[in-house]
């Protein structure tokens, strides 16, 4: 197979553990027989300080030309201090997000039972490890609804989010986290805050009704977003599909991520209802951990998450599975067998960015 992707760096973390992920994914796809042809854009602040917009023309093009974006991570304080519709995350992670659909967020939560030591949780509170995925709502909700900043009389400010949703766009988020749970413990979360919004309260209807017409084989719990919280620190492995709108989703699969290990490890695909030349879904694959603008440019940054995403995209845009599965392996071996970068070392040695990639490639 041939695989185009459109490869977007962006900001601080974000080219470092790119260009350590990029030599994992080039030497899998040889070792089974596969060409990447890859082209490298700027967004993000690289797209300000070089195109003078987060979303440069050129960038969202080549997305289009591509069957799958692999992204990195934008945004920091360098342009913390232009105005908020110009700044990275809102004028270019969101644009793409929405300009191609991407509403379904998956977020993949492992915690094996020989990394256990990796997990702030007490080793006898999870002997068996995590396995969990959150499905994240993705292009509704506060992220996209309705916005204001007025000033008022008096000299009073009023800034306005507007939580929105629709039956439709609920529906199809369901309908992923049931193909989800379908190929494992058929179990969905549904957190919400039911007790207050109103747009909980159609979420907890459509999601229970779809799953009585469509998959009565899925069991469905109801959880509230502030219970939901603690439980996941409580009894993670409770969990098997977290389904949530885009904001709660934003939160829950941060902290899942670090009862998992660190948010050095959580991958994570964002695909929609578009199809790639392949006839595959087309999607936006990225770490969930951010630009860490904190440790950028010393050659630390955990490069698994990033490495992790590829592996994602080749599984849903490329219909790789094995190959996916490989990259997948060879990044538990690696770390496993005690190769890891600061955030999961805990005191004992650890390695670069680099070498952790180096690592990854000699176990695959
Ligand atoms: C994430 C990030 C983004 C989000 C930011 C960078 C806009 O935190 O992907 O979780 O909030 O969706
Ligand atoms: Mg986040």
């Amino acid at each position: 197979m041939h695989l185009k992707i459109a490869v977007l760096p962006g900001d601080y973390i974000g080219p470092e553990v790119m260009a350590a992920a990029l030599p994992v994914l080039e030497a899998v796809l040889k070792k089974s027989g596969h060409t990447l042809e890859h082209s490298t854009h700027d967004v993000g602040g690289a797209g300000i300080d070089n195109h003078g917009k987060a979303l440069p023309d050129s960038t969202l093009e080549a997305c289009r030309a591509a069957d799958a974006i692999l992204f990195g991570s934008v945004g920091g304080p360098k342009w913390e201090k232009l105005p908020p519709a110009e700044q990275p995350e809102r004028a270019s992670l969101l644009p793409l997000r929405k300009h191609f659909t991407l509403y379904a967020n998956v977020r993949p939560g492992l915690l094996l039972k020989n990394l256990i030591d990796t997990s702030p949780i007490r080793p006898d509170r999870i002997p068996n490890g995590v396995d969990m995925v959150c499905i994240r709502e993705l292009t509704g909700g506060l992220y996209f609804g309705p916005k204001s900043t007025t000033d008022l009389a008096g000299g009073d400010i009023e800034a306005i989010d507007t939580m929105v949703y629709r039956k439709s766009e609920i529906e199809r988020i369901t309908d992923v986290a049931i193909a989800t749970a379908r190929a494992r413990r058929k179990h969905i979360t549904l957190v919400d805050k039911a007790n207050v919004l109103q747009t909980s309260v159609l979420w907890r209807k459509v999601v229970a009704e779809r799953i009585k017409a469509t998959a009565p084989d899925i069991n469905l719990t109801v959880m509230y977003i502030d219970n939901a919280a603690m439980q996941l620190v409580l009894k993670p492995a409770q969990f098997d599909v977290l389904l949530t709108e885009n904001m709660f989703g934003d939160i829950l699969s941060d902290e899942m991520a670090v009862i998992c290990g660190s948010l050095g490890m959580l991958s994570s695909a964002s695909l929609g209802a578009g199809k790639n030349s392949l006839g595959l879904p087309f999607g936006l694959y990225e770490p969930a951990g951010g630009t860490a603008p904190d440790i950028a440019g010393k050659g630390i940054a955990n490069p698994c998450a990033q490495v992790l995403s590829a592996a994602l995209m080749l599984r849903f845009s490329f219909g790789l599975d094995a190959v996916a599965t490989r990259i997948e392996a060879a990044v538990k071996k690696a770390v496993t067998s005690g190769t890891r970068t600061g955030d999961i070392a805990f005191g004992k040695p650890s390695v670069g960015t680099k070498a952790m990639a180096d690592a990854i490639i000699a176990n695959l």
